[in-house]
């Protein structure tokens, strides 16, 4: 598999629970290393944009205000295989059948608020790092 790149994103609902140093310890504690951070508030633009692949479906609505409801930090991390590990740390989509120990388990409430977004594949997470990051913010890390 070798070393990836995958695209990370704190979700409101996790930035409320002021709980993004727990989160960043469980992607450092697996190996991963974070070479890119930022917080924002999305707009609608972005986060219609960054879920356009599920537009038409019936919670596209609700996961755009969500996702623009309050502040999201998006992280890039690296490491072996890290658009997998990174899937594992997170746990299943709905919270309710998310394994024990994993982000979404230990902190989210419901699938609509599930605490993290993590790519799903490589293709993807090269889209969505291009989507936050130029290459210039992209560090290199020893
Ligand atoms: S699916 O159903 O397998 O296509 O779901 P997935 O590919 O994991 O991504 C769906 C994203 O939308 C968010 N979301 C919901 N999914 C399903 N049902 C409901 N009600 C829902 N509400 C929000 C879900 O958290 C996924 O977001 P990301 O950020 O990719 O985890």
């Amino acid at each position: 598999m070798g070393v990836q790149r995958t695209l990370s994103i704190v979700k409101p609902d996790a930035v409320s629970k002021n709980v993004i140093g727990e989160i960043y310890s469980r992607f450092e504690k697996a190996g991963l290393r974070i070479v890119a951070a930022k917080m924002l508030r999305l707009s609608r633009e972005q986060a219609e944009g960054f879920y356009a692949e599920h537009k038409g479906r019936p919670f596209f609505p609700a996961l755009v205000d969500f996702m623009t409801s309050g502040p999201v930090t998006v992280q890039v991390l690296e490491g072996e295989g890290a658009v997998l590990q990174n899937r594992e740390l997170m746990g299943a989509t709905n919270p309710k059948e998310a394994a024990a120990g994993t982000i979404r388990a230990d902190f989210a409430e419901s699938i609509d608020a599930n605490a993290v977004h993590g790519s799903d594949s490589e293709e993807s997470a090269a889209r969505e790092i291009a989507f936050f990051f130029s290459t210039s913010e992209l560090c290199e890390r020893v």
